[in-house]
């Protein structure tokens, strides 16, 4: 298996064709305006926009904030676990079409909780798909906590209290949201409870804000992973830790070009990390609002930056499994499918 002999014109076919696993998708960033509509309507709910290509229309973002409000606004649509279930179930009919083997799904109970929609409606419609997905899609599953860090760490913790009678549903806990002015350190203590408790811990850092973020997200946080990073090329300290210690970054190639994290596709360092030798992952973040799934960030990330290639394509499904929180024997398995595509 010569990776660096693969044509490029191979590429997209491999890229499309090979297992994956995704590890950084906010469950109600996949909410696409046509289900929007459709669950506006069964629910009876009023929408700031007359129609989807209005909605649409509206996804032209500045930064983070200018996204988050329309995020959050297009969550209003759900109310019952049937709607949750449905909106993660179209996700996963989407990965599965983009061979995803494995997804570890966010998922923000304070955007519902705050609506008057119980905890119990939200990770009972979201675990109801995930075992559908495995059963009707042979795709594996696992649900990560997101605190929003715009809220208190006192809601983050009241939040973990409503989550324990559900601790067997979910595996790990993250934090989303703003970033700038809510540095990791405002959560701290529920971070650290969140570790006794035995739950995998994970953290945006580097997104929009400073590499220091991303230091106190390893060092006080205590994360197995951070979502984003990509702001830590900045900090060449920074790079050799993450690198030493394999701690990988769940990177989102559209996501970042949309909300201007940089200029262009053209602009990203998705190589420069891997050439540093990172654990860096592909992912889609919010795909309903960033213009794409799995595949479409993997296809637009290789063809804005002529320095990715076989090598990378490879080193990134293998980094999906490795930074996942699955099983070994999963992992291994994947791998070695991933291996003999490639050898193919
Ligand atoms: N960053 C922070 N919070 C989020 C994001 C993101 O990309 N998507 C959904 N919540
Ligand atoms: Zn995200």
């Amino acid at each position: 298996m010569n990776l660096d002999a693969i044509p490029r014109e191979r590429l997209p076919g491999l890229l499309r064709a090979m297992p994956k696993a995704e590890l950084h998708i906010h469950i109600e960033g996949s909410l696409e305006p046509e289900l929007i509509f459709a669950l506006a309507q069964r629910n009876g709910v009023a929408l700031a926009y007359p129609s989807v290509e209005a909605l649409r229309a509206a996804y032209a973002f500045t930064d983070l904030q200018s996204f988050l409000d329309i995020y959050y606004a297009g969550a209003s649509v759900l109310l019952k676990a049937q709607d949750f279930e449905d909106m993660a179930m179209a996700y996963f009919r989407r990965a599965k079409a983009d061979n995803v083997v494995h997804a570890e799904l966010f998922f923000d109970p304070q955007t519902h909780t705050a609506r008057g929609v119980a905890f119990e409606t939200v990770i009972g419609g979201l675990s109801r798909a995930c075992e559908r997905a495995q059963r009707e899609l042979g795709i594996s599953s696992a649900l990560i906590m997101c605190f929003l860090r715009h809220l208190s760490e006192d809601d983050a913790f009241a939040t973990l209290e409503q989550a324990l009678p559900y601790r067997g549903q979910f595996i790990g806990v993250g934090l989303d949201s703003s970033e700038r002015g809510h540095p990791p350190e405002k959560f701290a203590r529920v971070f650290a409870r969140c570790g006794e408790l035995g739950l995998h811990r994970v953290a945006h850092a580097g997104e929009e804000g400073p590499p220091a973020y991303v230091w106190s997200a390893l060092d006080v946080l205590k994360v197995e992973r951070i979502d984003h990073g990509v702001r830590s090329t900045e900090d060449p300290l920074l790079m050799q830790r993450l690198a030493r210690e394999r701690m990988p970054l769940t990177v989102c190639p559209l996501s970042n070009v949309k909300l201007c994290v940089f200029e262009t596709m053209a602009a990203h360092n998705l190589a420069a990390l891997l050439d540093a030798g990172l654990v860096a992952t592909v992912n889609s973040d919010d795909p309903a609002y960033f213009g794409g799934y799995m595949n479409d960030n993997f296809i637009a990330a290789f063809d804005a930056l002529p320095q990715l290639g076989g090598r990378h394509a490879h080193r990134l499904a293998a980094n999906s499994f490795e930074a996942s929180f699955a099983a070994p024997d999963d992992k291994k398995r994947w791998r070695e499918s991933l291996d003999a595509l490639f050898a193919a």
